[in-house]
């Protein structure tokens, strides 16, 4: 029996997938109960009126292109929250499995988990340097475990998890769940994807997003990238038609080459402004700590986090506020914006 077979629901494994209407552009569309006419002010060249293409087969060969796997090896989303909210689905049944998170943490893992009526586990980073606890999650890997949400480099950390650290976790659960590596943020980061690596460890599945470096947070674009058995599965349960029309073409006008060079340029641009504001905040009264930083945002312990957030509110910016969570006291999450944005927030926050 697979691995798939053996942690998927059972009554996911059962399912008998929607069946949509049949895909063929080459002739006119009377089986689908569409509008014969687009909508008033609809633009596009396609028409909104029809419905787009069941599984976005074009979209996902770009993102597997982009990622480096295989087209049966990912499925593409509205955001990797879909993704997460997909797994959730197939492997967590209501009342008897549990997910593993790592706080702190992206908050959607123990979201999807509680909407699926599962148990969330929580094995926190350590705080010296938000490295996993890999003994503390060993244990805490129960066979009710399905999941392991582990999110490198981390939100609101910034810092990527230990290459190393992963590696082991993936072999020491093989076979025993599925470590989801969440990599929303990985192209601001050195360290290498783990994309590359599904060959070598069959339990692993990737996400990955156009959400932060390709700038289409609005689009809703995510991947979940895995073993072909594992994307098959989530195949048969994520709605038909989930990627709107101009979601398609924007994805695929930002993956075509002047895309793709205009993004590594603003990657680029995004990096260097990331030193300059975590060096400029290093050096002000109102910060205690700039944490490094592999993301396209900064982790900032302050002096008085309420100062902070008011200063940056009346310069019209928002920051994300996170001082009052258990484990980020005093901290603030800063976004880095275009150099304009860096400055207004490093002048507001200097003012004496
Ligand atoms: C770590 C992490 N994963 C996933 C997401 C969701 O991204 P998407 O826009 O692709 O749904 C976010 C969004 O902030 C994130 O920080």
């Amino acid at each position: 029996m697979s691995l798939v077979e053996r942690l998927a629901r059972p009554e996911i494994l059962a399912l008998e997938p929607y069946s949509h209407a049949s895909w063929d552009p080459t002739l006119e569309r009377l089986h689908a109960n569409e509008n014969p006419w687009p909508a008033y002010g609809d633009g596009t060249p396609s028409g909104l009126n029809r419905y787009p293409e069941p599984h976005p087969h074009e979209v996902e060969a770009r993102l597997a292109a982009l990622y480096g796997v295989r087209p049966d090896q990912l499925i593409a989303g509205r955001g990797s929250d879909e993704a997460i909210d997909l797994l959730t689905r197939a492997f967590l049944a209501a009342g008897r499995d549990a997910a593993i998170v790592c706080p702190p943490t992206f908050g959607m893992y123990a979201v999807a988990t509680r909407i699926q009526g599962a148990r969330i586990v929580e094995v926190p980073l350590r705080t010296a340097d938000w490295s996993l606890d890999e003994p503390a999650l060993l244990a805490a890997a129960t066979e009710d475990v399905k999941l392991v949400f582990l999110c490198s480099p981390g939100n609101p950390t910034g810092c990527a998890l230990s290459k190393e650290s992963i590696e082991r976790l993936l072999g020491a659960l093989a076979g025993r769940a599925f470590v989801v590596v969440d990599e929303a943020y990985a192209e601001f980061s050195s360290e290498a994807s783990f994309a590359s690596r599904l060959a070598e460890f069959p339990n692993l599945v990737v996400l990955r997003t156009l959400s932060k470096a390709y700038g289409l947070a609005g689009a809703r674009c995510g991947a979940l990238l895995a073993d072909a058995a594992l994307v098959a599965l989530l195949g048969r349960i994520i709605p038909p038609y989930s990627m709107a029309t101009p979601t398609c073409d924007a994805v695929l006008a930002a993956l075509a080459p002047a895309g793709l060079a205009e993004a590594a340029t603003r990657i680029d641009l995004l990096k260097g402004e990331r030193s300059r504001l975590a060096q400029g905040l290093a050096g002000l009264a109102l910060v205690r700590h700039v944490h490094p930083s592999d993301a396209n945002f900064l982790y900032v312990e302050c002096m008085d986090a309420s100062v902070v957030l008011a200063r940056a509110r009346d310069a019209g910016l928002l920051i994300r506020d996170f001082s009052r969570g258990a484990r980020t006291p005093g901290a603030v999450r800063i976004t880095v914006g275009t150099p304009a944005q860096n400055d207004r927030l490093l002048e507001a926050l200097a003012r004496p």
